[in-house]
């Protein structure tokens, strides 16, 4: 007797595209077949001409709980994960307080429990003095270590090569990096305090701001033999740079980056301001080119949500991120419907790669054992996306207005059916994401 039935969809497993019935029983997949037609169930989902996906992970988001709740918290941005197609989430440090301590882990984590509506794992933020970071990391429910090299939101700043090399040296996992050169912000700030406008965002937050972290960073990680994942890429320099360094960096491309250019900042001002910025045609070119040979390793949605009011404060003042957990599976899928990914790759980008560079245990692929993690997508249907879909409390998106085709029908964690045609069900079940070794 299953649990759960999903029948008749095209499957992605590891053997590639499949025409699959899946039983569940207590959260894990325990049947592959053909055909389980004879076979006993709680509940069935029939997925004809619906592809059923891994669960897709989104390993960078940025929820403001605690302390700035009136942008997010864990149960919206949650909520607006799983309405998205999302079944787990790892949220970043630059909360107030930041994580940095086994009591704000434990806060988030204890905050998170009943509220959340997909799994979930917290980051945890280096700083220049010692917090004992290699211990923190280490603790259930981490996924690992943040470095922001560059200031964005919040207050946590790595600057200095020496105290990048103290936590590279010590730390047992992967450290999830935002590459911008803080020396060279601050000359360069008077660009976008002259420039008064978005328009100077990207040139303030030059393709050489970008690539000289990450240059810095990548010798550093050889220095240390220790592998770093280079947060949302966004220049062919860097992509150029990464792709002779696959053994000891990853790499995150966001769905903004892939979809934005810069005549966003005529369109939607300061809506379309992030760090690192939303860039020329010719940039989103190189990035496609590293998502088709590989270079790239995730997707990330970057969710940074801030309120409308605060995002009409004139430009330098207005913040920096935009909303993004809910649109990156439509977003992505437009791109699959437009030729630009197969849906081999979405799945590369959004379940087993995360997982692979993460260390994830029994997530991101559709195997026996694992967690019955689903995104199931309707590649047919099309979607005008609109401001009011939006869950998140800041409840705008960049991409309002805009047509996409392909669109998640269904969230299924752990056997759970989270979202079914678009609403919310049942209850908040999600947990805490278990990283192999870690217990
Ligand atoms: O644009 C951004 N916003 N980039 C970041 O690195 C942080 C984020 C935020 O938290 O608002």
């Amino acid at each position: 007797m299953f649990d759960l039935i999903i029948k008749n969809g095209t499957c992605f497993t590891p053997n590639g595209r499949q025409q699959l019935d899946i039983g569940i029983q207590q959260g894990k997949i325990t049947a592959l077949a053909p055909t389980l037609a004879e076979q006993q169930s709680n509940q069935t989902i029939d997925a004809q001409n619906l592809h059923v996906l891994p669960g897709v992970i989104d390993s960078q988001v940025h929820f403001r709980e605690p302390g700035n709740e009136h942008k997010e918290d864990l149960a919206t941005g949650t909520m607006a994960a799983a309405l998205g197609g999302v079944t787990a989430i790892f949220e970043m440090p630059n909360t107030n307080p930041a994580t940095t301590s086994v009591a704000a882990l434990n806060d988030k984590l204890q905050r998170a429990e009943g509220r959340a509506w997909c799994d979930y794992a917290f980051f945890i933020g280096g700083t220049p003095e010692d917090s004992n970071w290699h211990q923190l990391e280490s603790l259930p429910g981490c996924s690992g270590i943040k470095i922001f090299m560059g200031s964005s939101t919040g207050n946590l700043l790595v600057e200095q090569d020496d105290a990048i090399r103290a936590i590279l040296q010590r730390s047992q996992r992967r450290c999830a990096v935002h590459c911008e050169d803080e020396p060279r912000l601050r000359e360069r700030k008077h660009i976008a305090e002259e420039g008064q406008h978005p328009r100077f965002h990207p040139e303030w937050r030059d393709i050489e701001t970008a690539f000289l972290a990450t240059q810095r960073l990548l010798k550093i990680a050889r220095e240390c033999h220790h592998p770093v994942h280079v947060l949302h890429v966004t220049t062919a320099k860097e992509m150029a740079l990464l792709a002779q360094n696959k053994d000891i960096a990853t790499v995150e491309v966001t769905p903004q980056h892939l979809t934005l250019t810069d005549s966003a900042y005529e369109e939607i001002g300061t809506f379309a301001q992030m760090n690192p910025p939303i860039r020329s045609e010719t940039q989103q070119i190189a990035l496609w080119e590293a998502v088709a040979n590989g270079t790239v390793d995730v997707v990330g949605s970057d969710h940074a949500p801030h309120t409308r009011e605060e995002k009409s404060k004139p430009y330098p003042e207005s913040p920096a991120g935009m909303p993004g957990v809910q649109t990156l599976v439509p977003i992505m899928l437009n791109h699959v419907n437009n030729g630009k990914l197969t849906l081999e790759r979405f799945v590369d980008l959004t379940a087993s790669g995360p997982a692979r560079i993460y260390n994830i245990a029994n997530k991101g692929r559709i195997a026996l054992g694992y967690d019955a993690d689903f995104t199931i997508v309707d590649m047919q249907k099309r979607v005008v996306i609109d401001n009011d879909w939006i869950v998140s409390k800041c409840a705008w998106t960049p991409y309002h207005g805009m047509s996409v085709q392909g669109w998640p029908l269904h969230t299924i964690i752990r056997g759970n059916t989270v979202m079914l045609d678009g609403e919310l069900q049942s209850q908040p079940i999600g947990e805490a994401v278990r990283f192999i070794g870690i217990v």
